[in-house]
This record gives C-alpha cells, sequence and structure tokens, in this order.
C-alpha cells in the first residue's frame, strides 16, 4: 500500500505532462494552419507575390543561418519574409499593383503605405509573434534611416527586417517585374554591394556576398526558376509558379503529428 502513493503521483504527474505536450501540439498545428491559410490567400490573390516572398523566404533564411542565428529568430524571420508583402492586397493598392502602366507619382505615394498596412493587416497575430507585425513595418526602412514608413536608422530595424530587405532586394532584381527586366546574378551583388552601409545592414552585406551564401543563393535561385509539377517533380509542360519551400513550421507540425497520431 505504501508504494501505491509515489505510484500514482508519477501516474498524474506523467498524466500532466502528456495533456500539456498534446495542448502544445495542437496550438502549434493551429499556428501553422493560420499562417498557411494566410499564405493560400496570398497565392489565390497573386500568384506571382506567392512565388515571390517563398524566394525572399528562401534567400532570407540561407542569409539568417549564415549569421548563426538562432532557431527562434530563423522561425521569426522566414514569417516576416512570407508576409512582408501581403499589406499589398490592400483594396486601396491592388489595382495599382496590378495595372501595367507606369506608376504616377500620387500611386507611388501609396505604394509606401503597404509596409503599415501590411502590418495592421497581421495585428490580430501580434499576441502570438508579436515581432512580425514590426518586422513587415519595417522591411522599407534603410539603414542610414532613409527608409520609410519611419526613417528608422541602424539597428533601430528589427533584425528580422534587416535580413528580409536584402533578400527582397536581391530577388527584385533577378526576377522581372512590371517596371523592369529581371537583371544577372552578377548584377544583383553588385546592386547589395552598393548599398552596403546605406541601404543595408554592412555585417549583413558583407555575409550575403560571401562565397559560401552566394553559392547557396545561387543555387536556390536556379532551383526556383526550375519548372515543378505539384508533386515538386520536375517536368516539361507541367509547371506550378509557386516554388515549395520547406517551411520551418510545417515542419515542427508535421513532426508532432506523426509522433502522436491524432487527427
Ligand atoms: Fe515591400
Amino acid at each position: 500500500m505504501r508504494e501505491l502513493v509515489p505510484l500514482s503521483v508519477g501516474a498524474a504527474a506523467t498524466g500532466l505532462f502528456v495533456r500539456e505536450h498534446s495542448m502544445r501540439t495542437n496550438a502549434e498545428r493551429l499556428s501553422a494552419a493560420t499562417l498557411e491559410t494566410l499564405l493560400n490567400a496570398i497565392d489565390a490573390n497573386d500568384a506571382d507575390t506567392g512565388a515571390h516572398v517563398r524566394r525572399v523566404a528562401t534567400y532570407a533564411l540561407i542569409l539568417g543561418e549564415a549569421a548563426r542565428l538562432d532557431n527562434r529568430t530563423l522561425r521569426s524571420i522566414e514569417r516576416v519574409a512570407l508576409f512582408h508583402d501581403v499589406g499589398k492586397l490592400h483594396e486601396a493598392l491592388t489595382d495599382i499593383f496590378h495595372d501595367p502602366k507606369k506608376l504616377t507619382p500620387e500611386e507611388r505615394r501609396a505604394v509606401t503605405t503597404h509596409p503599415l498596412r501590411g502590418a495592421e493587416v497581421l495585428e490580430p497575430l501580434s499576441v502570438f509573434y508579436p515581432d512580425l507585425g514590426k518586422g513587415v513595418a519595417a522591411h522599407h526602412e534603410r539603414w542610414d534611416g532613409s527608409g520609410y514608413p519611419r526613417c528608422l536608422k541602424g539597428r533601430r530595424i528589427p533584425l528580422q527586417a534587416r535580413v528580409v530587405a536584402i533578400a527582397d532586394s536581391f530577388d527584385a532584381i533577378t526576377h522581372r517585374r512590371r517596371y523592369s527586366h529581371e537583371r544577372s546574378f552578377s548584377e544583383a551583388t553588385r546592386a547589395i554591394a552598393a548599398g552596403k552601409g546605406t541601404q543595408f545592414d554592412p555585417d549583413l552585406v558583407d555575409l550575403f556576398l560571401s562565397p559560401p551564401v552566394l553559392a547557396k543563393i545561387e543555387k536556390a535561385m536556379r532551383q526556383a526558376h526550375t519548372p515543378r509539377t505539384k508533386r515538386g517533380n520536375r517536368r516539361r509542360g507541367r509547371t506550378q509558379r509557386v516554388p515549395d519551400i520547406t517551411f520551418r513550421w510545417r515542419q515542427r507540425s508535421l513532426s508532432s503529428r506523426s509522433r502522436d497520431h491524432r487527427p
């Protein structure tokens, strides 16, 4: 009888642990599903933007890993990269972004509102991801303080936004856009180098332009250009416009699912 007491305490503790683990797993799945849904909304509205933000996330993660950032920060960078342009979906901007004509000065001013509009869209998630809206709001800030919307300078710009700014510019240069043709990999690296200390964080630029990082970026860029089927196999004629990246949240939620086998 004496032995039953510690046994029941142990069983209760185990039960509590299992329950807590299960609740955390479900919360992670809900969070993953929310982010996937938001990404689906971006794809549905504009597949080109969906492809752009995935490439930006890929490049941003390569840079973040090279900077030896911890996993929590990398996940945060991934989220900021994937949702940095969500403000472009705003009713006031969507026609401007889809109109093939050159922007008028008034339209240019309107475009500069997209970082704050994006942060507003993401506001309900700020309880769970406090860095997300701040990072999105700051992705057009510049290291020298001449960016928008708040003219933040240097390290006052959130790290996530500094990383994403380089990845975003790199992708904007290497992919054709409404107003500009795509330029070569070397032209893009020259543009990033030219922005060192003015547009971009100088330490991050040095890292981005280091040979091992450039090799990874170039490989990722080639993969993003390669047509893929929905299953990821390269085949002629059956292409998917949006390249796949392995989301950190998806990895985690899938591995959680395989552990406890619940629906
Ligand atoms: Fe932007």
